[in-house]
């Protein structure tokens, strides 16, 4: 199977079930001009995404990783009028064009973009004790990967969603040797997800516009 089937698959999923919007082409070219590096979601995982937080009624979302806010966008738009979501960037620049792309999609009174390293600000997050999430994205440097999932079990109550992204990596996820600290990264989420009796966990592989890749999909059941 060829990657340019994978790409025609997803045009055609995108053309009939998520068509573009000038908010989302926008926001997009808003990354590129700021020369984000293309790791923004597809469209169908967007629509995903939101899909998950309206499956849970989710009224708390909490983002790791903004980037330029695309998911932010898709999350953000599954929220009802009194929902908030949370999301952490570590780059002042990104952070500055996520809540400009956030503004033109209206969505920011809903939508706070937090700066400075995640992993410091989901301590002081988690200190806060502040009403428990509903959905977790956790999209950011994966090396990171367990500490964020850690913080984020923290801030859960049982049903709350966490999702974590590109956990396969071209399949390198299945190489035990590999030295690359985003699968190492990868890999010992999902090691930690396996030993956690408060989560029910898998991994979905996903290809297309992303290439080959795949994310976790965790529950929280205590
Ligand atoms: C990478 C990060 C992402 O969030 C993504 O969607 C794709 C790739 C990366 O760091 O390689
Ligand atoms: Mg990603």
């Amino acid at each position: 199977m060829l990657a340019s089937t994978w790409n025609d698959v997803d045009t055609t999923i995108a053309d009939l079930l998520v068509p573009d919007e000038d908010v989302l082409s926008a926001a997009l070219d808003a990354c590129r001009t700021a020369g984000m590096p293309p790791h923004h979601i597809s469209r169908p995982q967007g629509k995903m995404l939101s899909l998950f937080a309206e499956m849970v009624s989710a009224k708390r979302i909490l983002e790791v990783g903004t980037l330029g806010g695309y998911s932010a966008i898709w999350l953000g738009r599954a929220l009802p009028p009194d929902g908030v979501l949370l999301t952490l960037e570590i780059n002042e620049r990104h952070a500055e064009v996520a809540r400009e792309n956030l503004s033109r999609a209206g969505l920011e009174g809903r939508v706070e973009v937090r700066v400075g390293e995640a992993a410091k600000s989901l301590e002081a997050l988690v200190a806060e004790a502040p009403a428990p999430f509903d959905l977790v994205f956790i999209d950011a440097d994966k090396p990171n990967n367990v500490t964020y999932f850690t913080h984020a079990l923290a801030l859960s109550r049982p049903g709350t969603v966490i999702l974590v992204d590109n956990v396969v990596r071209n399949g390198a996820l299945a190489d035990r040797d590999s030295t690359d600290p985003s699968v190492i990264g990868s890999r010992a989420v999902l090691e930690a997800m396996a030993k956690e009796p408060r989560v029910h966990a898998t991994v979905i592989q996903t290809v297309g516009e992303k290439g080959y890749d795949g994310f976790a999909l965790a529950r929280v059941v205590s």
